[in-house]
């Protein structure tokens, strides 16, 4: 489909219409704009924005935002979501949004004795940090617990305090770290000590977000596809080196998403390797098995700190635009999008990676990269990718001497 299509597409999908393009036109957030966000602003950086097909999520079908300068990303996500769509698409679920924010206590003398003492006065300490956020808490979000741990380092034993708070439909890091801040020196005085840090943990262990789908076995390719998939799956269970590139994998998906929504990538990523460190050795954040009819079965469950207020979500027209196509109401549907998604992307790479291998699809797109970039059109295009393919001559100068012969009236 041409951009014009697909735009003419999404508004039958979705009843959008021209006001949301103007929302992911370049011109709809200029330098002017941008400057509120960041700082020494003299420009904007544009990425594609594509949307994600066939997901079915929890029995409704869902237009996925996503934002990559990946190329096969998007496809990758759309057709693995394809093949779980006769098994139903994706089943997820996610905990309620609680964050947390840490307060490190130092100079404490004795360390068990505080935490005992700090405990003791939890329910104060509780009322002290919801009185920073009224608001939060009228929404129905506020701390609702406070945990003290004690952490061995080389000099000390450190006192932390957790405050864990429901930030409802927020990212939430703001609200905990004013919290945190607003509450430490009570805190320090409790423990007779002083508080250095605070500010939230992204280890967002208690705001997880899961995805569950059963992969159908003839659309994957077969019994053998399967079994080798689940080989794929099995060494990043146990090789932290394969590990890494797998749930990159996972990420090129989730970042997306989290990017086209305006919400902070690095805090998504930081929570999902957190999260992928079992018994102190880094695996695979998904998992995968056979059931009892062959089908392929993957679940991934991963901390999910993103929100619909607040920063870029708010700000930035086409992060709207991009929570209007997905049709999400709260932060913990997004999170769940999110997290299928992400599912659906790592199916993709396995079952790519224990077929074909990923270079002919890559190199096919990467073609479709060098003929724009010698500034063929889209007739020439097709046929200098076909040249560049039947060649395997993935290179500038062929692309540009191929459009040359073209023009030229050769080439055909
Ligand atoms: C490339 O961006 C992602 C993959 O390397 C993921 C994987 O190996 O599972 C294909």
């Amino acid at each position: 489909m041409s951009v014009t299509d697909r735009r003419a597409a999404l508004t039958d999908a979705t009843g959008c219409g021209a006001e949301l393009f103007a929302q992911v036109d370049a011109s709809a957030f200029d330098a002017e704009a941008a400057a509120d966000l960041s700082e020494n602003v003299f420009g904007v950086f544009s990425l594609p924005l594509g949307a994600a097909t066939n997901f079915t999520i929890n029995g409704t079908d869902v237009l996925v935002p996503m934002a990559t300068e990946e190329a096969s990303v998007i496809a990758a996500a759309s057709n693995a979501a394809r093949m779980a769509r006769p098994q139903g698409g994706f089943s997820t679920s996610s905990t309620r949004p609680l964050m947390q924010a840490q307060i490190q206590l130092i100079n404490i003398a004795d360390p068990h004795a505080a935490r005992t003492r700090i405990l003791e006065r939890q329910s104060e300490i509780i009322d002290l940090a919801n009185a920073v956020d009224p608001k939060l808490v009228e929404v129905g979000g506020g701390v609702t617990d406070l945990e003290v741990r004690l952490v061995e380092a080389r000099s000390t034993t450190y006192v932390l305090v957790h405050l864990l708070v429901d930030v409802r439909d927020a990212m939430g890091a703001n609200a905990v770290n004013t919290m945190a801040e607003a509450v430490s020196s009570a805190v320090a005085a409790i423990a007779e000590g002083d508080a250095l840090l605070r500010i939230l943990t992204n280890k967002a262990d208690r705001r997880l977000a899961r995805a569950r789908a059963v992969f159908d076995k003839e659309l994957l390719g077969g019994e053998e596809v399967v079994d080798n998939i689940l080989h794929a799956y099995e060494l990043a269970a146990a090789d932290p080196y394969r590990a890494a590139t797998h749930n990159k994998g996972i990420m090129n998906g989730v970042s997306a998403v989290v990017l086209a929504t305006g919400n902070d990538t690095r805090a998504v990523e930081a929570g999902a390797h957190s999260h992928a460190v079992v018994d102190g050795r880094y695996s695979s954040l998904s998992r995968f098995e056979k059931n009892a009819a062959g089908d392929l079965v993957g679940t991934l469950e991963m901390p999910m700190p993103v929100g619909l207020v607040g920063g870029a979500t708010k700000v930035h027209p086409a992060a709207r635009a991009g929570l209007r196509i997905a049709e999400v109401t709260t932060a913990q549907d997004l999170g769940e999008i999110i997290v299928a998604v992400g599912l659906a992307q790592n199916l993709a790479a396995l079952r790519v990676l224990a077929t074909e291998g990923v270079q002919r699809g890559h190199m096919s797109l990467h073609a479709k990269n060098l003929a724009a970039s010698v500034g063929a059109s889209a007739e020439e295009a097709e046929i200098i990718v076909d040249r560049l393919i039947e060649e395997k001559a993935f290179r500038f100068d062929r692309a540009e001497s191929l459009l040359a012969e073209l023009r030229s009236g050769g080439a055909r």
